[in-house]
Parts: structure tokens; sequence; C-alpha cells
């Protein structure tokens, strides 16, 4: 079951590989690797000394947990093990396998892939104490990026890896995001291009019963349901839904998947908030970023809340907002509505300036839809690009978060980004 890599060791990647692999074997500086998910910032997660410069690289605080990346079921099975090396004792079957039976469906499905377990630390556990930050477990995941699978190869030491983002920041999903992040503080990024799934693993708890998600991610609900011993998958995170959240004070927010801007979600078909009028930070000639996730439909949220439209401009079309009581909508409100009767899709990014309610704003556009998984791989780089903009505000469309894709993911990390919530 584990994935065999053949290396031509003269080529100049390969040099590169075994470079970085002798670097995260040796330094205490942590190297950043691509994986499926996003970039992780990598250490050996048996010395303190090398688990701790991650800390360090990241700010991070370290209360934290680390998820730490194996190559093979082997290698997983020599940690759960101590003292035992590869190939002692009799050969694994179901009765002597030290990873615990329930996992058994899950990594059969979905390793190499976007999937945390949650395992027992074992007594005399190789892993620096940094890396479980004082639990009696650790989350271990095998990655389904050939570049990951081939570092950790040839390191022959199991890899604790976050996000490769500075802490509080949006994860990384390029190479470029790592950098710009994490220059002068780390020596190493090796590049594998974007990532393919754009959010982070799934993180599942199958040592409590009834099993737990701790974090969704790249593997759904749906997908975990359909395995044994896991129908009954409850999920253990805080879904932050509340909508009209008042904003909290600035520095007093735990902040985390956070652009400098602050962001704005913008659900339809919740109820409206009472702050729904009142974005403080829409002043007039502000810049305004919008990350849009829906294939474009004309009017369709003006026609679900009787809106029309009347006088304004947006690209050059006069447009005005007014609602069924003939009062005028202001701020987000507003601006959305007069976006959302926009005739054309827009592509990448553009500009435009709209006036509603004498009030004129920069938007700088970016669709990352239609589909779950382009919205999934992306949301952070998305928010990333707005902030290099220096807009004043991001507002982020939400999507339903439906149980059988990423989706849940996807709105997990905009709630957890996201300052102030609106709806209609
Ligand atoms: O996709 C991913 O998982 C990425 C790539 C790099 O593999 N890594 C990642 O790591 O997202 P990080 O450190 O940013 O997130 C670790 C998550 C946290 O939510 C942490 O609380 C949880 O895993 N975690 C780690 N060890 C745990 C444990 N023993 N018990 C409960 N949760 C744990
Ligand atoms: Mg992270």
């Amino acid at each position: 079951d584990d994935i065999e890599i053949d290396l031509d060791e003269t080529s100049s990647d390969a040099q590169h590989l075994l470079r970085a692999a002798e670097e995260l074997r040796t330094s205490n500086v942590p190297i950043a690797f691509p994986t499926e998910t996003v970039y992780g910032l990598g250490a050996d997660a048996t010395r303190s000394n090398a688990v701790q410069g991650i800390y360090h690289a990241k700010q991070r605080p370290s209360d934290n947990p680390l998820i730490v990346h194996f190559a093979s079921l082997d290698q997983l099975r020599a940690l759960l093990r101590p003292g035992m090396s590869i190939g002692d004792g009799p050969s694994i079957n179901a009765t002597n396998d030290p990873i615990p039976s329930i996992y058994r469906p899950l990594i059969k499905q979905f390793w190499p892939g976007p999937l945390t377990i949650i395992l027992p630390n074992p007594t005399g556990s190789p892993l620096a104490p940094e890396v479980t930050a004082g639990l009696s477990t650790f989350g271990a995941r095998m990655p389904a990026h050939l570049l990951a699978l081939a570092l950790i190869k040839l390191t022959h030491v199991p890899v604790a890896a976050p996000s490769a983002n500075a802490s509080t920041k949006p994860s990384p999903t390029a190479a470029e995001h790592v950098h710009h992040d994490l220059d002068r503080r780390i020596r190493t990024i090796i590049d594998g291009g974007p990532c393919s799934v754009g959010v982070e693993s799934t993180v599942v708890d199958g040592l409590s019963e009834p099993p737990t998600i701790l974090r969704p991610g790249g593997i759904s609900i749906e997908q975990l349901r359909s395995c044994p011993g896991w129908e009954n998958v409850q999920m253990g995170y805080k879904n932050a839904a509340e909508t009209g959240s008042q904003p909290r004070a600035p520095g007093m927010k735990y902040r985390h998947y956070s652009p400098k801007a602050p962001v704005i979600l913008y659900e339809v078909g919740r109820s409206p908030p009472a702050n729904q009028e009142m974005v403080p930070f829409l002043g007039t000639n502000q810049r305004l970023g919008m990350v849009r996730t829906k294939r474009w439909k004309v009017n369709h949220r003006h026609e679900d809340r009787a809106v029309t439209l009347e006088a304004g401009n947006v690209n050059g079309t006069e447009l005005s907002n007014r609602n069924r009581d003939n009062r005028h909508m202001t701020g987000v409100t507003a601006l959305i509505a007069a976006l959302d009767a926009t005739p054309e899709p827009r592509k990448a990014m553009q500009s435009m300036s709209l006036n509603a309610q004498e009030t004129t704003f920069l938007v700088l556009d970016i669709n990352i839809g239609p589909s779950t998984d382009s919205i999934a791989r992306g949301i952070f780089a998305a928010l990333r690009e707005l902030d290099r903009e220096d807009v004043d505000a991001i507002l982020v469309e939400g999507i339903d978060d439906i149980e059988d894709s990423v989706a849940a993911a996807v709105m997990n990390r905009i709630r957890k980004a996201s300052e102030i919530k609106l709806s209609s």
C-alpha cells in the first residue's frame, strides 16, 4: 500500500530535493514544501529545536499542536511502536496493527490525501513534545503531493508541518504566498505550483465515541459518512454561522486566515441582522475588494427581495437602489444590489466606479466560482491578491455549505476570516 518513488538523482530537481531533505534533517530553520491542500512549513518532528523553529518562523502561539506528515504506513507504524524497527516482529495483520482499526477504512479510501487522523502518542514516542503542545494525541497525515512524499521519504523522518503562512494570515496556496510571508525567516521553499485542493485537510478524531470532525477540510462529511464506523460522525468544530455579529474592536479579535483589510461575509438567504445597513468601513472614495463565487445571474437577488433599481451609476449604467418601502438602501446592501444588476460577467480583476447613495467606491472584483472546487482553490489567493491592492474592505460572497462537498471547509475558513456577517 506504499507509494514507490523513483528518483533520478542526477537531475537538477532531484539535487534540489536532496538538498532540501538534508536541510530538513539537520537545520533548525523549517523549509516550505507543497502539499495538495496548502503549502506546509516542515521540520523534523523528532527534534525539539527544529519544531521550535516552526513556531518561531510563523510567529505562531505554541499551544496549537502540529500535524505530522508521513510518506508511508510503515513509517507511521514505526512511530507508533517505538523501539521496534521496521520488519521487527510478526508482519502486520488486523490484530497487531498499531493503527486503530476505526481508521482502516479512511486510510484505505483517502490516503494519501487531505485527511488528518488523531492518534494516541505512544509511550516513549520519538515526537518532540512541541509537536503535540502537551496533548496525549497527535495528528497524522499522508499528503497526496509527489514532492511532499519524496521530501519526507528522503529525510527518513516524520515531518511536522503547519500551513506555511505567517500566523493570522490566509493559508498559502502558492510558493509566492510563502515567500511573501516568510521571506528572510526561512531559507528554502520547494515550488510545486498552485495547490490543487486549496483548503487544509479534514481533521478527524476516531478515538472518541462517536467519531468527530475537528476541522472540516478537503475530505467532505459525506465522504467520511460513507465509510464503515463513520456513519454517525459528529461535527466537533464551532460553525460560527451567526450572522450580523458586531465588529469587535480591532486588536481584540482573534484573527485567522485574515488579510489586512477587514473581511465582510455576505450570504444570501439568511435573515437580515440589525446592523445590515451600517458598515463602518465604507465611507466615500474607498477601495472595496469583492470575492465573487456565483455563476453570473442578472438580478437574481433583486427578484428574491423585490428590490428595484432606479438611479445611480455602475459602469456607466444608471441605477439606484430602492427597496419595496421606497427607502434607499445604503452601504454594502446597495453596493451588492447594484453590482448584481451589472449585466456582464466580469473576468479576473476589474475596476469600476460605483455611485450609490452619493457614495463612490472603487470596486476590485475577483470571481473564483462557480464550482466549489475552484472556490476552494481560489479563496486564499483571492484574499491575498486583494490585500496587495490595498483595499479598505473585502466583501466575500458566501456559498451553501452543503455536506457533500468541500464547501463546508470553505465557509468555515471564510467565517473565521470575516469580522462582519451580512445577509439578505
Ligand atoms: O492540510 C493540512 O493539514 C496542512 C498541510 C500543510 O498538511 N497543515 C495544517 O496544519 O493545516 P495546521 O498546523 O495549520 O493545522 C493543524 C490542525 C489544527 O486545527 C490543530 O488544532 C489540529 O490540526 N491538531 C493537530 N494535532 C491535534 C491533536 N492532537 N488533537 C486535536 N487537534 C489537533
Ligand atoms: Mg494553518
